[in-house]
């Protein structure tokens, strides 16, 4: 998958997908990731990217034309149509669900907002989703895309060593994920839960499901909300 991010700090989103399992995925050509500064799409000698807000108000704008010109360079890389995300606060959340859809593309444009915003125009004509990581705001979009494209590449094939990890992440199947020990089996802290040295798989599998269900009734009921539970959770929520 290739993922270009139209941002005015290209280093920060290039050094954040340079570490970790993203670093990894893009060391096993799993996952591409390519940066395009919209000042150099400029042709004042201030290389302007953007202006003040008509009607007044504070903060600044970022203009259409450098951006436009953007976009068109990075439609001119011959890797298939790019779906064009732009991160903001005003988009729609993002969830596993939206990161799984995503991570399916072969190629996602990101666009990061700085200042007050983007001229509603350019989002109108050259945006397919505005996507926002949470109910707070952030001075630009750069760390929303950092975070989009390690919750998106870490999904590639082959990125994560443990393939199973991703499908028993939270979220995955629409709740938080059990707890997990590992060594000592004993400790001034507590100790290991006896289910899980008995090996007894089933019983193991349960127990998950079981302390995956409690976490998620006790921290996120709105998850469970949303869930239509399978006969073994709600058994296991009846117990
Ligand atoms: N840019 C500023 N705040 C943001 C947020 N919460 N999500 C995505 N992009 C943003």
């Amino acid at each position: 998958m290739r993922i270009d991010v139209i941002t005015l700090f290209p280093d920060f989103v290039r050094q954040s997908a340079a570490v970790g399992v993203v670093g990894r995925a893009q060391q096993r050509k799993l996952l591409q990731v390519e940066t395009w500064n919209p000042r150099d799409f400029t042709d004042d000698p201030h290389r302007t990217v953007d202006h003040r807000t008509f009607g007044g108000g504070p903060g600044m704008v970022l203009l259409i034309e450098p951006l436009r010109r953007t976009l068109q360079a990075v439609r001119e890389v011959e890797a298939g149509p790019a779906h064009v995300v732009y991160l903001s606060p005003q988009g729609a959340r993002l969830t596993q669900d939206r990161v799984s859809r995503l991570a399916a593309m072969p190629r996602l444009t990101l666009l990061c907002g700085r200042y007050e915003g983007v001229d509603e125009r350019l989002l109108t004509h050259e945006v397919d989703e505005e996507i926002s990581i949470g109910d707070y705001v952030l001075s630009g979009g750069e760390l929303a895309a950092a975070v989009m494209i390690d919750a998106i590449g870490r999904l590639q094939d082959g990125a994560l060593n443990d393939a199973q990890s991703a499908q028993q992440d939270s979220f995955s199947d629409g709740l938080l994920d059990c707890p997990h020990y590992s060594r000592p089996v004993q400790d001034a802290f507590g100790d290991v839960p006896a289910v899980l040295l008995s090996g007894d798989h089933a019983a193991i599998r349960r127990w998950r499901l079981k302390q995956a269900l409690g976490r998620t009734w006790l921290r996120r009921p709105d998850l469970l909300a949303r869930r239509s539970l399978d006969k073994e959770s709600r058994a296991l929520l009846d117990e």
